[in-house]
């Protein structure tokens, strides 16, 4: 009988969902601000799948950041369904939902290292989610982490090209490689997604390219990778998916090559 109903439709659907890694369905997001209430999604319905590199385009204040919150449940939103790995999230108590984030790794525009502390020191912080803070903090004071931690350290700093820089504080590097360490930081945790909140921001074209080489790197070798830019120049080369935002609405969601000049005007028209 179950035999019969295994229609190709329905194996599709559920190869489909399986590689499933986010999805938002008819999600609105408002903050309460001093100036009321503000829309900064509405109705944003839309699938991650795992391999994929989504770009996420739009002018400031689009919700370019406030879709990546809610992609790693740090925002719930007021309407709509978030589904992480197929699991609803707003049912989840906080605790539940933190141990989703911590499958996610996010990386900032200014990327919120520690100045002061070493390259291998910061990225080590990478792991605090894993063990929770005291725990983390103990070893860190104590320079002790297991073998298996050091050598994860080990693994994405020779990944990520600044191994030999380990011990240099990261306020002696250039922009280009604290954002290398940023992204160790996010990888040490063996995410099944990566966040990228406008990584590029304030980095010169060289070095601009060269972290988004190794993002794409990372991508052929498997990480799921969502990514918001403001230049769609380097939306359209590197990723495998552009969704554009205006006033917290998709306007547009498809392969690069689909992103016409008169959509990629209506999506930046003043
Ligand atoms: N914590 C908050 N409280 C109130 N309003 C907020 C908050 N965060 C964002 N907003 C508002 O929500 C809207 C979307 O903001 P968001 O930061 O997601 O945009 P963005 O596309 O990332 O912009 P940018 O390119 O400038 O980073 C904006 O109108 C913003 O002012
Ligand atoms: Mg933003």
């Amino acid at each position: 009988m179950f035999e019969e109903r295994r229609t190709p439709e329905l194996i599709e659907a559920f190869a489909r969902r399986t590689r499933e890694v986010v999805s938002l369905s008819h999600v609105g997001v408002s903050y309460n601000s001093t100036a009321g209430v503000v829309s900064a999604l509405t109705e944003v319905s839309t699938q991650l799948m795992e391999g994929e590199f989504v770009s996420v385009i739009g002018p400031s204040g689009a919700g370019k950041s406030t879709l990546l919150r809610c992609l790693n449940l740090l925002v719930m939103p007021t309407t709509g369904v978030v589904s992480f790995k197929g699991i609803e999230a707003q049912n989840l108590r906080e605790s539940e939902r933190r141990k989703i984030r911590r499958q996610t790794g996010m990386i900032f525009q200014r990327h919120q290292l520690l100045a002061r502390f070493t390259v291998r020191q910061n990225v080590l912080m990478g792991l605090f989610g894993r063990y929770g803070f005291w725990q983390s903090a103990f070893g860190f004071v104590r320079g002790r982490f297991s073998r298996e931690d050091e050598q994860a350290v080990d693994s994405v700093l020779l990944e990520l090209g600044i191994h030999e820089k380990q011990h240099v504080r990261v306020d002696q590097l250039s922009g280009g490689q604290q954002q290398r360490v940023a992204i160790a930081r996010a990888m040490v945790q063996s995410p099944v997604l990566l966040l990228a909140d406008e990584p590029i921001a304030s980095l010169d074209e060289g070095r601009a390219n060269d972290v988004m080489h190794k993002l794409r790197e990372l991508n052929q070798k498997g990480l799921t990778i969502v990514c918001n830019l403001h230049d769609v120049e380097v939306a359209k080369k590197y990723s495998s998916r552009v969704i554009a935002l205006r006033h917290g609405r998709v306007l547009f969601d498809g392969i690069p090559d689909a992103l016409t000049p008169e959509i990629r005007e209506m999506v930046f028209a003043l």
